[in-house]
């Protein structure tokens, strides 16, 4: 079973909002916070569009089927990342390799800063961000994990292309070419 992972293009981030849609009701209360319902997710999207500069969709899929999505929000010189996988998926090591592969895009565009809102009860997402080096503190009642980015430097550009090529091979192989 390969996970391989792609950017979305812009024009297709409404499929981010179906794949939402189709999760269950305890994953997107984990993720938002909240329990979001289609309308609040349609709403979501609206706004992501109006903004396309600013959010970035990393998607990982098995056999053509997205199993997992990281939500990448710029702004200045930080990066804010929202990661689901798919229930069925999760302790695979998913979210490992996405975050890996995120964190290496940031990186590499010169970002600086990283954050990860967490809900405190979130165990799993807590101990991932403490995995990949990230500091938590308490910020009214919720969990904001923080790390400062490394410098770009040719290995990190150099992987994240090897990454890239990698990637694009099983996508294509995927839709059968
Ligand atoms: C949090 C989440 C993204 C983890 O995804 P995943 O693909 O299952 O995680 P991985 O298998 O890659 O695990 C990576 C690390 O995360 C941590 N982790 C993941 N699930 C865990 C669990 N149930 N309990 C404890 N630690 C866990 C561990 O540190 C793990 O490393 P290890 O396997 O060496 O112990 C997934 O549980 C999820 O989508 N949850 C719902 C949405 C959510 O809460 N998102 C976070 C809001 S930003």
């Amino acid at each position: 079973m390969t996970v391989y992972t792609r950017f979305l293009s812009q024009s297709h981030i409404g499929k981010y909002g179906s794949w939402l849609k189709s999760l269950d009701p305890v994953t997107l209360r984990a993720y938002f916070g909240i329990g979001l319902g289609p309308q609040g997710i349609d709403g979501l999207i609206r706004k992501f569009k109006k903004d396309l500069a600013h959010h970035h969709f990393l998607v990982a899929q098995i056999d053509n089927k997205w199993v997992g999505v990281i939500h990448i929000a710029s702004y200045e010189d930080t990066v804010e990342f929202g990661v689901i996988i798919q229930k069925e998926y999760r302790r695979m090591g998913i979210a490992d390799q996405m975050l890996g592969e995120a964190l290496m895009w940031a990186q590499n565009r010169q970002y600086k800063k990283l954050i990860m809102h967490c809900i405190v009860e979130n165990y799993p997402i807590r101990k991932l961000c403490q995995k990949h080096g990230l500091i938590a503190q308490n910020v009214y009642g919720d969990v904001e994990a923080t790390m400062n980015l490394p410098k770009s430097n040719w290995l990190s550009v150099y992987h994240e292309l090897i990454q890239r090529q990698v990637n694009w091979y099983y996508y294509l192989k995927s839709l059968g070419a």
